[in-house]
């Protein structure tokens, strides 16, 4: 089936394909650029991200708007989406066959947007979209080329309010980002 963003969503919004679609109390399908050229991916919706609908609107949202802030990257241009797409009951990790039944939302969302760019927020979405033994402490920051895109892996934002440390080697990560942006960006 070919889907717009408008049927994909919809059909997202029906989806029972794992138990998670009766308990959440919102879809959080995924916000933004439809035809970004960079597009961030976290791990499942919080709590208030199922209360509204929008992914990383809590704390851990306004911790990455910083970050995006700090490196002149508005967020209006960039598409943020959930490997998950429901809340997992008291933010429990994803359990693999939840990953499963979502996945495919994502793929089509990726088939759609077409990002030159896509950043995997924390290890869950990197071990999905990168490689499953994928080590966020040593790997974050680095570039795969895959298909025709780049990816790479920041830490999670909420990993970040655990351990503030981490917060210069984000920004790092992040001006590298914003860089590749504007050089995938004058390459065409
Ligand atoms: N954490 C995530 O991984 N995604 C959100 O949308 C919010 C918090």
């Amino acid at each position: 089936m070919e889907y717009t963003m408008e049927t994909l969503a919809q059909s997202c919004a029906e989806c029972q394909n794992c138990p998670l679609g009766a308990t959440r109390t919102n879809l959080v399908f995924g916000t933004g650029n439809p035809n970004a050229d960079l597009m961030f991916v976290g791990e499942a919706p919080g709590e208030q991200e199922d209360l509204s609908g929008i992914p990383f609107v809590g704390r851990a949202g306004q911790l990455l708007d910083k970050f995006l802030y700090a490196v002149d990257i508005d967020r209006k241009d960039v598409y943020i989406a959930n490997i998950l797409k429901c809340r997992p009951p008291k933010n429990r990790d994803p359990l693999p066959e939840e990953e499963d039944a979502c996945i495919g939302y994502l793929r089509e969302q990726v088939r759609l947007i077409k990002p030159k760019i896509i950043v995997c927020l924390g290890r869950i979405s990197a071990m999905r979209l990168i490689k499953p033994d994928f080590k966020i402490t040593k790997e974050h920051g680095m570039w795969f080329e895959k298909g025709t895109f780049f990816m790479t892996a920041v830490y999670h934002p909420a990993a970040l309010l655990r351990d503030p440390r981490k917060k210069e080697e984000m920004l790092e990560d992040m001006k590298a980002i914003k860089q590749k942006l504007d050089e995938t960006e004058t390459a065409n």
